[in-house]
């Protein structure tokens, strides 16, 4: 298993590897690769067609190589594509959308496909979660719950990098190893930073990292909703995706699992539910379609990683009694994302529109969109 071997890279994979093939035609893949990289690589585990592969030396470095901006690089469980231009990390997320689809035996080719790259690709972050103890402040490495410190982060928002020393002064008087998390507030709020010390994942509740990625978000599903129908933002957090939309819908309805308060200059017509999607679908659809009386409705999904998971059945039976004809499916894992729009699929919805938006330049993350339509 430790033997080294040479490869040559010929390949980029969705999940960020290079990808190669050793001398048995086996497919290897080796994080931290370019494709046109010769390199020699360790074998860390092995399954009859793949391995993985640890990369131990660059023997000839590839033209797309480019040279990564942050000491930690490597180490840090951070952003593991900072050796490759923004153009390949780019060309591969959306192959990587459209593969997840294929996979499914969704036709992408048949619909438009709208690319939303980042113009911002580093200091974009608005918030980040930092390890300490002691003189130590940092990231997880990768893979392992080991710190690698860090001085700063050149994907974090300029305001978090200049609070970086004094948060680092205020830990180490702790007594025990910690959790920050740093979060620059909207402008519309101040942009201040704020530090939270030991608290829950996403200490002030989800909120999408990249605010001018989330504008073009929000604008996209704006320009893919019909106006005047009435909105179901499910998983909705405060209504980050439908909001606005409130101006040009009779109502939207916003639910999310996490107890959300309305913003003080909410319209009216906008509707904020805590609760479980298809609890509240169950308790809320006899009243509604009552309401409602058959007049067509829109639907936004943004669940978490997991996609719609075993709630889909429900989740879509229910959006189909309420009426609606149109639903924008929003997914952070493109293979749950795309299980979910086959699954649509499979129940008599069209896929009308298909997109790709990047919340997370410098890693494989990748945002996958849809419209689909039901007649
Ligand atoms: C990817 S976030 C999207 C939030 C929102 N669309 C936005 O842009 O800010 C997923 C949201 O789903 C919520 N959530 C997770 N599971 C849920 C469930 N079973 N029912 C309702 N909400 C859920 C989380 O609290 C989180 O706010």
């Amino acid at each position: 298993m430790s033997d080294l071997i040479t490869l040559e890279i010929a390949d980029l994979s969705r999940g960020g590897a290079g990808v190669a093939r050793d001398s048995a035609g086996r497919v290897v893949f080796v994080p931290f690769t370019a494709p046109g990289d010769q390199i020699t690589a360790r074998v860390v585990s092995a399954e009859k067609r793949y391995a993985q592969g640890e990369l131990v030396e660059v023997l000839k470095p590839s033209p797309q190589r480019i040279t990564p901006r942050c000491p930690a690089f490597g180490k840090c469980g951070g952003c593991e594509w900072q050796h490759l231009s923004y153009d390949l990390q780019w060309k591969t997320k959306v192959s990587g959308a459209k593969h997840a689809l294929s996979r499914v035996q969704v036709d992408s080719n048949t619909v438009p496909f709208d690319e939303l790259p980042a113009e911002q690709m580093w200091e974009y972050r608005n918030r980040i979660q930092l390890r300490g103890f002691r003189d130590t402040l940092g990231f997880y490495a990768r893979g392992t719950h080991d710190v690698v410190s860090v001085q700063r982060c050149d994907i974090a928002r300029a305001e978090i990098n200049a609070v970086w020393s004094e948060a680092k002064v205020e830990g180490a008087k702790l007594t025990r190893p910690y959790k920050l998390e740093l979060e620059v507030s909207p402008a519309s709020e101040g942009g201040h930073v704020s530090k939270a010390w030991n608290a829950g994942h996403s200490a002030k509740g989800f909120r999408q990292v990249h605010d001018a990625q989330n504008v073009k978000l929000q604008k996209w599903v704006q320009s893919q909703i019909t106006p005047g129908q009435p909105v179901f933002d499910l998983f909705g957090g405060s209504g980050n995706l439908s909001l606005a939309l409130a101006e040009h819908a009779p109502a939207v309805h916003c639910v999310d699992i996490q107890r959300k308060v309305p913003l003080a200059d909410a319209p009216a017509n906008f509707r904020l539910h805590s609760g479980n999607v298809l609890d509240w679908l169950k308790a809320e659809v006899p009243n509604l379609t009552k309401q409602l009386s058959g007049k067509p409705c829109s639907a936004i999904l943004d669940p978490p990683r997991i996609g719609l998971g075993q709630d889909f059945s429900g989740i879509q039976l229910a959006l189909k009694t309420l009426g609606v004809n149109e639903v924008i499916l929003v997914g952070c894992d493109p293979d749950s994302w795309a299980r979910d729009v086959s699954r649509f699929v499979r129940m008599g919805w069209k896929v009308h529109r298909l997109g790709a938006l990047d919340f997370f330049p410098q890693t494989p993350h990748v945002e996958s969109l849809a419209r689909l339509v039901f007649h």
